[in-house]
């Protein structure tokens, strides 16, 4: 049997613990929710304040060249790189992960231009399959082939396929795709890939490079702590950097942007892959969380994942069984993310009286409730603690009442 008294010991030999208060958590919250938007590093107060009173309150325009504003998808890009398995040159931080998914398909599509076949899967994250719709739509003859659960990417990827669009960690179940060997399969077959980081930048180590990898988009906001609508980045490796061409040619993108050309040239690397004017105070967050970001060893982010969540697996097993909960993420802690989910018919009432005691994960429809592990700041106490006012829950029905039944917007 599992005790608290356990996990408190795991606690002290925790090697990652000092990070924890590095960011601004509110007492008697537990939050399993960093997979979705991850908490505040104080740092970023201090930060966004002097970016406003500062570099925009006394600086003005000056800052776009004072204080860098105009690089910084560049350089915010060249401080993800090494989180991703990426080169400097290669990571742009821009605009949303629909718009640059929007932008790397088409990339792809006129890179393969003899082939019209995108394959992506069926449980995909939604915006990724609606960009493909849509761009199978607007172009007519491309045609969109999707994994169905269980299917593996080998079976369904051929000659005629142009590009593979894969989530590496599925935002509902957490099940973690092979990414070297799909990589590999996709290019022998001749197809571009691209991978959707979104559950993965800051959960576990990437090493685009190592696996080749052709294209990859993330976001900030989840677990690298830049904020609510902090953008995305981009990624594409530098053998297809001056063959890109996509259709959002904003002046951004341009080689001299200020040259003012009514005549659009892409710029040479992959600045081509930006199109307008950026959010100069969510970058301004980004930063404090990268400054942190780059004293994390990836390895022990994993290693303390994996505990985690395999340990709020073995105890909601001991506590809570016999109360409908099914685990919906692998059970092997190699094959999943930094999440862990589990079904249950009335999920939704269940995860509003969680939040209700103070424990906030998410709730994904139908069935879903989920719960992130973010190993910088989630201590194995917590993981107790939640477990326990979830038993609470279950036993005791309290999720029936009513005001857990009102839906609202966002789950
Ligand atoms: C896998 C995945 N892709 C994309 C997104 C969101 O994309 P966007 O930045 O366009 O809002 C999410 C959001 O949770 C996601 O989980």
């Amino acid at each position: 049997m599992l005790s608290r008294q356990q996990c408190e010991q795991y606690d002290q030999m925790d090697e990652l613990r000092a990070f924890r208060d590095a960011f601004s958590l509110p007492d008697e919250v537990i939050y399993l929710d960093g997979n979705s938007l991850g908490p505040l590093p104080k740092a970023a107060v201090e930060r966004v304040a002097s970016c406003v009173q500062e570099e925009w309150g006394e600086g003005l325009i000056r800052s776009w060249n004072q204080a860098g504003w105009w690089h910084l998808p560049r350089t915010l890009g060249d401080r993800i790189a090494p989180l991703i398995g990426a080169e400097s040159g290669e990571v742009l931080v821009a605009d949303t992960i629909s718009v640059n998914l929007f932008k790397l398909l088409c990339a792809a599509l006129q890179q393969r231009s003899e082939r019209r076949v995108i394959v992506s899967e069926a449980d995909n994250f939604p915006t990724d399959l609606y960009i493909a719709q849509g761009i199978a739509q607007w172009y007519g003859d491309v045609e969109l082939r999707l994994l169905q659960p269980g299917q593996e990417p080998a079976n369904v990827i051929d000659e005629q396929v142009a590009l593979v669009l894969l989530t590496h960690v599925n935002y509902r179940t957490g099940r973690l795709w092979d990414m070297p060997a799909i990589t590999a399969q996709t290019q022998q077959a001749g197809a571009l890939s691209i991978w959707d980081l979104a559950h993965s930048a800051g959960a576990l180590p990437v090493d685009l490079n190592h696996c080749g990898v052709d294209y990859a988009v993330g976001c900030t906001y989840k677990y690298l702590n830049a904020g609510p609508g902090a953008p995305a980045f981009v990624f594409a490796a530098k053998c297809h950097q001056a063959t890109i061409q996509q259709p959002l040619n904003g002046w951004w993108g341009h080689a001299r942007p200020f040259d003012f050309d009514p005549q659009y040239t892409p710029a040479e690397g992959i600045e081509r892959l930006l199109v307008g004017t950026q959010p100069i105070l969510s970058f301004a967050a980004l930063d404090a969380s990268l400054a942190l970001w780059e004293q994390v060893d990836m390895q022990a982010v994993r290693a303390k994942s994996q505990a985690l969540t395999a340990l709020f697996i073995d105890l909601i097993e001991q506590e809570c069984a016999d109360y409908g909960l099914q685990l919906a993420s692998p059970r092997s802690a190699e094959q999943r993310g930094s999440q862990v989910s589990w079904q249950h018919p009335d999920a939704y009432a269940i995860m509003q009286a969680l939040i209700a005691r103070g424990v906030i994960g998410d709730f994904r429809a139908p069935d879903i409730l989920r719960f992130g592990f973010a190993p910088l700041y989630i201590r194995f106490t917590d993981v107790w603690d939640a477990v326990q006012q979830l038993k609470v829950i279950v036993v005791n029905n309290e999720w029936q009442q009513a005001k857990f039944q009102q839906r609202s917007t966002v789950t």
